[in-house]
């Protein structure tokens, strides 16, 4: 095993440390046992893309902690990030006996640890979890900060599905441990891979004031490492992206900062942009539409561009910052140019819905130097217009 990093995450409900590594997941029981000395069961939610030895391994290592550790598989899209699959959940873990306790670890990408931590925030009014992230980017953004939670559809009438409101029922529910193993990353698509890239990217333009300035040029000077999956340069990639999101919202654990120059509102960067595409059906990262729809790293992909280019319509900074987002985006594989997107009107209307929205008055993260973002009200819809028509095909 090679190098291991501890970042700890001190919120105002609860400390816990993030463990990283290449192969650490083999002592994760003993790293349990620790942070939740109180717990007999362990209900493990598995991501049905994982292997599944990655799964017998994760149970095997917590039976051999004193842990009664049992399964069961989380099937993860965004349809299914329901209220209706977190029930079925709560029924598992309630069939499993599961007390105050007890644990629930995720063990998945982004979508098995929001709906796992949501199951372990509401079973019996909040258990520990454990939260055990297998994509880049559930190590890099979702592991860190307790938000847990489902999406909601709003709205459809006569049989009309009705719009897919994302993460818009959940709860601030921090986990107990977080383990990222980089070992698990090998069987991760290409695809998927640099999705999460996306979220260091994000991370990577506001990270100034957060004590990492620097994190831009050494994830640009790394790409190449990093694209290869080099562990040493994986544990580092996440070491620095988890404390850097620890150091944000460390300050501010509920997003409620009225400061727009610090806080946990910063991370939405490219977000509202992004969601607003990603919720459109038939939206994809290339002209062949069977790679619709985007998946989440996409869309925060062309919502850094729309963002970029959003500040130079507002003399926020220099003209040039989006041809320097796009050129970054395209050496890490992602996308800059979305396909099939509708009038830039529909896509304002969604961006009007993002539960970020105060009062229906739209707010914007939005680049202001180098290394730092600042939250603005937006400006006049032709301006959000032109920044959108910045990633039309
Ligand atoms: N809670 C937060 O703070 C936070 C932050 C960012 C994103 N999110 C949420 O995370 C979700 C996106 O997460 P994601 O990008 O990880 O997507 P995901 O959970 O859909 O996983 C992507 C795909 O990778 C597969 N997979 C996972 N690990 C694998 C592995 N090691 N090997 C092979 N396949 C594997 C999954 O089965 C899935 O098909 C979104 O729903 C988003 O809202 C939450």
């Amino acid at each position: 095993m090679g190098a291991v990093e501890r970042v700890e995450v001190g919120t105002a409900s609860r400390r816990y440390g993030v463990v990283i590594g290449a192969g650490v997941l083999g002592a994760l029981g003993a790293a349990v046992r620790e942070a939740v000395a109180s717990a007999r069961l362990a209900h493990v939610f598995g991501d049905e893309g994982l292997p599944p030895e990655t799964v017998r391994d994760v149970l095997a290592s917590l039976a051999g902690a004193g842990l009664e550790a049992a399964s069961s598989g989380v099937r993860p899209s965004e349809d299914g990030k329901s209220l209706q699959s977190a029930y079925a959940m709560l029924q598992a873990v309630a069939a499993r006996g599961l007390e105050r306790g007890d644990l629930v670890v995720a063990l998945g990408g982004g979508i098995t640890g929001d709906m796992a931590g949501f199951v372990a925030a509401t079973y019996r009014r909040g258990v520990a979890w454990v939260n055990v992230p297998t994509t880049l980017l559930a190590m890099v953004d979702a592991s860190v900060g307790g938000k847990t939670g489902v999406n909601l559809r709003v709205g459809g009438a006569a049989g009309l599905a009705g719009e897919l409101q994302k993460n818009m029922v959940g709860a601030f529910w921090q986990p107990s441990l977080v383990v990222a193993d980089v070992a698990v990353l090998g069987s991760l698509g290409e695809r998927a891979f640099r999705a999460g890239l996306a979220e260091c990217l994000k991370h990577a333009m506001l990270s100034a004031p957060f004590g990492d300035p620097e994190l831009g040029a050494w994830t640009k000077g790394s790409l190449a490492r990093v694209l290869e999956r080099d562990a040493g340069t994986l544990v580092e990639l996440v070491a620095r992206n988890v404390r850097l999101k620890a150091a944000v919202v460390g300050g501010d654990e509920r997003e409620e900062s009225p400061d727009a120059a610090a806080g946990r509102a910063l991370l939405n960067l490219g977000h509202t942009f992004g969601h607003a595409m990603e919720t459109i059906p038939g939206v994809s990262p290339t002209p062949d539409r069977s790679t619709a729809p985007l998946q989440h790293g996409e869309a925060v992909a062309l919502g850094l561009v729309c963002a970029a280019r959003c500040a130079e319509l507002m003399r926020l900074v220099g003209d040039g910052l989006a041809d320097e987002v796009r050129r970054t985006l395209g050496h890490a594989g992602l996308p800059t140019v979305a396909h099939g997107l509708p009038g830039s009107d529909e896509v304002l209307e969604r961006m009007r819905h993002d539960k970020k929205s105060a009062g229906g008055k739209l707010r914007l993260v939005l680049p202001c130097g180098p290394g730092v973002c600042r939250v603005v009200a937006a400006p006049g819809d032709e301006i959000v217009k032109a920044a959108v028509d910045a990633v039309r095909g």
